[in-house]
């Protein structure tokens, strides 16, 4: 299975700080954003990456993560979105990254305490289709939002809506989902929605009319980091020892950090 990390926007929502540098690249405690979502997939194995990203500072990227070799990224790559497509117009840009490859997506400003792991080895197991992580939130209404047809265990997605005004749950869509190499060409048939943008809910609503949809709850904290109070929360969160925070320093050069199990 192969990793694409979406990093790309302008980061307006961040604006002062996103006229020097990249979103992903401002620090989240002790360590850069794009720290978080690598961690992420090196702990569920994977360490082929590519990093999609765009706007006036994508170099910026190349200056702090080299060929990630020193981060433990067995293969690190670099896609360059023009414009502002959207989600799943960012993805198409690793089509050929993935070689017909089972992939795994992680939103650029989503940072989790826990290890996607297991659910990466259910994905792994998963015969075709695609596998989103949902987790309870107290605002569903800033999130993509899916709606469950019963609250047991064999519960199966019946709809996702995006920033729903009336959320039929509090379980958000996070950014990190796992899909097949169909993927590609479902985000080519999509169409701009009311914001101008290729909506990453329109394809995980493609897989689930399919029939091909799985889901698991995240454990542990999850949170974006994409706008001042989420990115304050995030560093909030991460200082009191989550995300796999080990509570060392930063490295300047070597690994990552420890994973926890
Ligand atoms: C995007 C997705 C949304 C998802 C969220 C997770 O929202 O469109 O479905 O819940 O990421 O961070 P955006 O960050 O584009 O507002």
């Amino acid at each position: 299975m192969k990793g694409i990390i979406l990093a790309g926007g302008l980061g307006s929502r961040l604006r002062p700080l996103t006229l020097v540098t990249n979103k992903h690249l401002l620090p989240v405690y002790d360590r850069p954003m794009i720290y978080y979502p690598i961690q992420c997939l090196l702990n569920a194995g994977i360490r082929d990456i590519i990093i999609v990203t765009g706007g006036e500072h994508a170099g910026d990227f190349l200056k702090l993560l080299k060929n990630g070799k020193h981060l433990g990224v067995k293969h690190l790559e670099y896609a360059y979105q023009e414009g502002e497509g959207g989600i799943a117009d960012a993805l198409k840009l690793a089509e050929e990254f993935a070689d017909r490859d089972k992939v795994c997506v992680v939103l650029g400003d989503n940072i989790i305490e826990g290890n996607i792991r297991r659910a990466a080895g259910d994905f792994f197991t998963q015969r075709s289709g695609a596998k989103l992580l949902l987790k309870e939130v107290p605002d569903p209404e800033r999130f993509g939002v899916a709606r469950l047809d019963s609250p047991g265990r064999d519960a199966r997605i019946v709809e996702i809506v995006e920033k729903p005004k009336q959320p039929a749950s509090n379980l958000a869509v996070t950014g990190i989902y796992f899909y097949d190499s169909d993927v590609f060409e479902m985000c080519k048939d999509l169409k701009p929605s009311a914001r101008g943008e290729l909506e990453i809910t329109d394809v995980n609503n493609a897989y689930m009319r399919r029939g091909d949809l799985t889901f698991e709850v995240l454990d542990g904290w999850w949170t974006d980091a994409g706008t001042v109070e989420s990115l304050f929360r995030a560093a909030s969160l991460v200082a009191r020892g989550g995300a796999n925070h080990t509570g060392t320093p930063a490295p300047n050069e070597g690994s990552l950090f420890v994973a926890k199990a």
